[in-house]
């Protein structure tokens, strides 16, 4: 097994630095997702994937479940990388059944927490024991050239990840993926899908507020690794949809009027009573949408699967000769 990290500890609080001026000086403010993502907030993110009216995960899981054979069958993939790999749990399915085949021999994981990468890929080494397990600390925007070559790859980006990065920088990150592929590698991509807007505002406000606490926990890390001084109980989380954007929006509402000091950033921000700040998008898709988002980057859409409630879609594609004009 082998580490690279080319994103440390200190890149990641450089990059927050950097965004959370960025963010809190511009009108309307706003917060990058990726910061949710501490040991707390990650724990939190596995315990949203559990809840009830969260069903991405287990429509996913489903639809892995019903065809991880096939996508090993059609593909035969010796490399498996996976992009924002998190805790790794749905990727075994991917893993036994390329496995199983007898095609696979390296598994890629990439992800910006080193916590999280460490402890996922030391239990897949050791359940996988004939699998090189080759794991990347780094961000998918920004470090798909560090994903080894050699052909016969698959790049698995799930859980509708995807959704987080608005359209401009979706099709700039497709892009780039396809530039690190060659022509007839693999992408294996997971998209939650536009529904009604109840069941959609319902699986980002739960009602045991595990979402709202994932959401207040952006301002948790703020305050620890900027030194600022947020009141985690005076901003209200709010999930709304956005029907012409078709994502989802989380944001954080300041309840009162407040002077939040950053002397990390040595600067202070005023929030006005009933201000929102976002953090976070999450676009929902139609296969349409996937198939021409996927074409203007040069895939091809080979398969696509829903599952048994139409509420998530799994693209397998192909990087087709070169991308097509921009
Ligand atoms: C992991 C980014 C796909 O957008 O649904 C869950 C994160 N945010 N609940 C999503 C999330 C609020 C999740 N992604």
């Amino acid at each position: 097994m082998r580490i690279d990290v080319h994103l440390t500890p200190e890149d990641l609080t450089e990059g927050l630095r950097a965004d959370a001026r960025a963010g809190l000086t511009a009108t309307p403010k706003s917060l990058p997702p990726k910061y949710f993502y501490d040991a707390y907030g990650s724990d939190l993110f596995e315990r949203i994937t559990d809840l009830p009216e969260y069903y991405p995960t287990r429509a996913e899981r489903e639809i892995l479940t019903a065809h991880a054979a096939d996508i090993a069958r059609d593909t035969g993939v010796k490399t498996l990388v996976e992009l924002g790999s998190g805790s790794s749990d749905k990727t075994r399915l991917l893993l036994d059944a390329l496995h199983a085949q007898g095609t696979l021999g390296r598994f890629v994981p990439l992800d910006v927490s080193q916590p999280a990468l460490a402890a996922a890929t030391e239990a897949i080494a050791k359940d996988y024991p004939d699998i090189e397990v080759h794991a990347i600390v780094g961000d998918f925007t920004r470090d798909l050239d560090r994903i080894p070559g050699g052909g016969g790859r698959m790049v698995a980006f799930l859980g509708s990840t995807i959704g987080n990065l608005e359209p401009g920088e979706r099709a700039a990150f497709l892009r780039e993926l396809r530039g690190a592929l060659e022509p007839g590698e693999w992408l294996l991509l997971g998209t939650d899908l536009v529904k009604d807007a109840e069941t959609l505002v319902a699986a980002y406000d739960d009602a045991q507020g595990i979402t709202a606490e994932f959401n207040v926990n952006v301002l948790r890390v703020l305050n620890r690794s900027l030194g600022a001084d947020f009141d985690l109980t005076a901003f209200e989380h709010v999930a709304l949809w956005d029907a012409q954007h078709r994502w989802i929006e989380m944001r954080l509402r300041a309840q009162r009027e407040m002077l939040v000091h950053l002397p990390a950033l040595d600067l202070s921000v005023e929030f006005r009573p009933g201000e929102e700040m976002r953090t976070e998008v999450s676009a929902k898709f139609d296969r349409q949408t996937v198939a021409t988002e996927l074409a203007a980057a040069g895939f091809a859409l080979r398969q696509w699967w829903t599952d048994s409630h139409d509420r998530f879609g799994l693209t397998l594609a192909q990087a087709t000769d070169r991308p097509t004009r921009r």
